[in-house]
């Protein structure tokens, strides 16, 4: 029995998104990682973490319809496929043999999927056809959407296979081809929302579109959290911070006071944030002992100003389904490391977060005040595994 729905409110257990699977990305040739309600991503430089978050985005972007454009503003395929060989021998990983290129077996592929508690999706690109106008654009080949965890062709509810895509409901059982010219630059997902049979698939983007993503939030001089802003309902803070004071105010209006307070209190001790607004303009204000007058956002260190950003975005009254965080630990000052943790372990019960971060000390903080799921990234011949990961069962849609 097919059943997506949104989840209400109220509803103690979030779904969780439980797996997600990447392949012919960057450096993650083949990367099929568990995640769970918070879990972080860790590893040195250059292992892979921002390109396992960039791949997650890239999945919400699908939702957005932004897919294609994304992959194409990164230099396309050219730049983001993995640019290792296709297999990587025993010969060559024992160091007997060179990496050498080998006449390819299977076509070019860039595939990208997430299983979670009751469904699941997957996309898969390859190269236009010759003649394309956009040669560099990568096509969509593949799309499949299926209940539960892992694809089974008895689990699935709308597959694309070229320009055809094809639906079917619970009750139906029987598939409708909903069409047969789907563009290879668009997905499914957004154009393919079909009301008779495609219920499934709309409940389904819309849960995709409320995946929350905050990476490097500006905290420079000209950063827009820094300017007067318009004070206005604001329960989810924007991905650049310039709506941070009327975030802040929102939370005192409707979301959690206390936690706000206490994640202040945790990191500047006796300093409290209030907000003001002159007309529809307003700002925060930033009490500190020993100060005869607060600071606004314009005075305010970077570090102070990324940690009041990562409280707003973070204790959001309508929190995500999926909140996915890179290295928000930049610009902090260690003393910070401990609040920041508290934070992230406060926010997860209600909402699940993968957080990518390169702070051991914020990792061990988080560790000691709860559940985590570690996964540590490296690189071996340029391929990003895991190397204490039970990789969790994972099946791709076939081209
Ligand atoms: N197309 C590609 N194929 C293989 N490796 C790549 C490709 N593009 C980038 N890389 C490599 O991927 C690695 C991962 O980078 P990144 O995700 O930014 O690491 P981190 O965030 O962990 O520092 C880099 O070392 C980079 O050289
Ligand atoms: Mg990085």
């Amino acid at each position: 029995m097919l059943s997506i729905s949104r989840q209400t409110e109220g509803e103690k257990e979030p779904r969780l998104i439980t797996t997600l699977a990447i392949s012919g990305y960057r450096s993650l040739r083949d990367l099929i990682v568990p995640l769970g309600r918070l879990t972080i991503i860790t590893g040195a430089n250059g292992s892979g973490k921002t390109s396992l978050y960039r791949a997650l985005h890239l999945l919400a972007e699908t939702a957005q319809g932004r897919l294609v454009g994304s992959l194409a503003s990164e230099g396309g395929l050219p730049s983001t496929l993995w640019a290792g060989p296709e297999v990587i021998g025993r010969m060559v990983r024992a160091g007997v043999h060179p990496v050498q290129g080998t006449v390819r077996k299977r076509p070019v592929a860039l595939r990208l999927g997430f299983g979670s508690d009751d469904f699941g999706y997957a996309i898969d690109l390859g190269m236009p056809s010759p003649g394309n106008p956009f040669p560099l654009d990568p096509a969509i080949k593949v799309e499949a959407m299926w209940t539960g965890e892992t694809l089974r062709p008895a689990a699935m509810f709308a597959e694309r296979r070229g320009p055809f895509v094809r639906l079917r409901t619970a009750r139906s059982h029987s598939w409708r081809e909903v069409t047969h010219d789907l563009s290879p630059f668009d997905s499914m997902v957004t154009h393919c929302a079909d009301p008779v049979d495609g219920a499934e698939l709309l409940a389904m983007r819309e849960r995709m579109r409320d995946w929350r993503f905050y990476d490097s939030l500006r905290t420079d001089p000209a950063a827009p959290a820094r300017r007067r802003q318009v004070m206005t309902y604001t329960p989810v803070l924007a991905g650049d911070g310039a709506d941070l004071a009327a975030a802040i105010a929102t939370i005192r209006a409707i979301g959690d006071c206390d936690a706000l307070d206490a994640a202040i209190e945790h990191a500047f001790p006796g300093s409290s944030l209030t907000t003001e607004a002159d007309g529809h303009h307003g700002g925060i204000q930033f009490h500190q002992p020993g100060l005869l007058r607060p600071l606004g956002a314009a005075e305010l260190s970077d570090g102070t100003l990324r940690f009041l950003l990562l409280v707003a975005a973070l204790l959001s009254p309508r929190p995500p389904e999926l909140m996915v965080l890179n290295e928000p630990e930049a610009s902090l000052h260690q003393s910070l490391m401990p609040a920041l943790a508290r934070l992230v372990v406060t926010a997860s019960p209600e909402r699940q977060i993968v957080l990518v971060s390169h702070s051991d000390t914020l990792i061990r903080a988080i560790e000691r005040k709860g559940a985590v799921n570690e996964i540590r990234l490296a690189k071996n011949f340029g391929e990003t595994f895991s190397p204490d990961l039970d990789t969790p069962t994972w099946v791709w849609p076939r081209r």
